[in-house]
């Protein structure tokens, strides 16, 4: 794979290490460290991993100077406008747009997966009434490998195959069941006459005693935005299943480190975190005040949903995530939304300041998600879990690739050891402040 060299030499050393440098098929080449240890003594340092490539894969490409997001090669522009979440599911699991009767077939095992053991619903029962759903995902998700003992063998493919297949399915039946605890209500369990996003919505918010409807403008808008959550090269959550996954820790739990990953506000979290950004900057005269304090050193106030790590350009899903969401208010007869008002006033001020300019500060996929979220009636604690639901497709993708891999191995990263230097032992009464 590598025919192109790299030479690294030191101003204390005399020697000069050869370091092969492999092209992919697009994107940055990367230099190949992996002996760098073994021959010079020394290790690269990268805390944050900006220049650090974890490992190969063929799933997503990113670019972030040119705002260009790929699922398999395809353009998310193109998936968002043709595709469906489930087919694009599929993409990344498979590596190939399925044939109709492959995606009828994919469809239909999604579909039959998507119950969950009776006594898994008990499991809610056990978290106080207001615990943060993402709280009870991270449990649940966990306890899966509890049940399914039939898909944990992580040598046969076969197990693979339908451990990702339960975590596609079984994702949104749990989140549905975190929410309605969270409302006091009785479950809705799966109806298998339903899409996938259709029988999502029954779940959350349909009830025993009455026919739940499903709004279309509901699925396609949640769809799309499950489409445009599904996967994102070697995110926080992505490298946090691949580095669990790669000690051999069974699928539940690793996807389960991934929802814990997601959880933070840096990441997955900003959805939610946004939308009390808004809300507490409250209207446009204070848009000022709230950019002062986002450029402000000393103020830990950060704008959320804006900046990101591989984006130095527009978010390409932001782009897309705007326009839904001035259509989804439109057809609500809301289009003069004031939080979306508001938002399109900081983004525009943001956009034309010098300090989010130079540091290529744009609203990333998290910045208008929300708006949509709460104007499809789903409470703010459900945002983050709405992200994980989707990207649970790229996780479990990225997932079965490192373990098609045979050459994968545990991930176990090294240091710049900054501590005491050896020492010894001071009995208790001989020690002094
Ligand atoms: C997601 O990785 C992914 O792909 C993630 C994701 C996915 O699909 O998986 O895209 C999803 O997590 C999107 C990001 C959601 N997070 C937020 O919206 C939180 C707000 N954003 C920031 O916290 C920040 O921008 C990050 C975490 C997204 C990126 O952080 P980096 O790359 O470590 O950048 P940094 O913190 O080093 O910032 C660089 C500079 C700094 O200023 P200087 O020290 O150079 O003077 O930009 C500043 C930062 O202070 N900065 C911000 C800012 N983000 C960065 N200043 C104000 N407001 C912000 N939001």
């Amino acid at each position: 794979m590598a025919d192109k060299k790299a030479w690294l030499s030191f101003s204390d050393r005399e020697d000069k290490i050869e370091l092969a440098v492999h092209s992919g098929t697009v994107g940055p080449d990367a230099v190949d460290i992996a002996g760098l240890y073994r021959d010079a003594g020394v290790f690269t340092y990268d805390p944050g991993f900006l220049s650090t490539a974890s490992c190969s894969s063929a799933i997503t490409y990113i670019d972030g100077d040119k705002g260009i997001l790929r699922y398999r090669g395809y353009p998310i522009e193109q998936l968002a406008a043709e595709s469906t979440f489930l087919e694009v599911s599929y993409l990344l699991m498979y590596g190939e747009l399925p044939t109709r009767e492959q995606l009828d077939d994919y469809v239909c095992k999604i579909t039959h997966h998507t119950m969950i053991n009776e006594s898994l619903l008990r499991f809610f029962e056990g978290f106080h009434y207001d615990a943060h759903p993402m709280a009870m995902m991270v449990g649940v998700v966990g306890s899966l490998s509890g049940f399914y003992h039939d898909s944990i063998d992580m040598n046969d493919p076969q197990h693979r195959e339908l451990a990702a297949h339960r975590l596609v399915a079984k994702m949104p039946t749990i989140a549905a069941a975190a929410y309605k605890h969270n409302v006091g209500e009785r479950v809705m369990y799966p109806r298998n006459d339903l899409s996938y996003v259709g029988n999502f919505l029954q779940m959350m918010f349909g009830r025993p005693c009455e026919a739940y409807c499903v709004d279309p403008l509901a699925e396609r808008a949640l769809d799309l935005l499950f489409i445009l959550h599904a996967d994102h090269e070697q995110n926080a959550s992505t490298s946090s299943v691949r580095l669990v996954g790669s000690s051999g820790a069974n699928p539940f739990a690793c996807i389960a480190a991934g929802v814990a990953s997601l959880w933070g506000p840096a990441h997955g979290g900003a959805n939610e975190a946004v939308l009390r950004m808004l809300e507490e900057i409250g209207d446009a005269s204070q848009i000022d005040k709230y950019l002062d304090k986002a450029k402000d050193k000393d103020d830990p106030f950060r704008l959320m949903g804006f900046g990101h790590r591989v984006y130095k350009n527009y978010d390409p899903r932001a782009r897309i995530i705007r326009e839904v969401c001035l259509q989804v208010l439109e057809k609500l007869a809301d289009s003069n939304n004031p939080l979306f008002e508001l938002a399109r006033r900081l983004e525009e001020r943001a956009l034309h300041d010098e300090y989010f300019l130079e540091r290529g500060l744009y609203p990333n996929v998290d910045f208008y998600s929300g708006i949509i979220y709460r104007a499809l009636g789903i409470p703010e604690s459900m945002f983050t879990v709405m992200f994980a639901i989707a990207r649970t497709a790229g996780w479990v993708s990225h997932w079965m690739e490192m373990w098609d891999d045979p050459k994968h191995r545990i991930g176990r990263p090294r240091q710049l050891y900054v501590g005491a230097d050896r020492r010894d032992y001071v009995p208790l009464e001989e020690r002094r402040d």
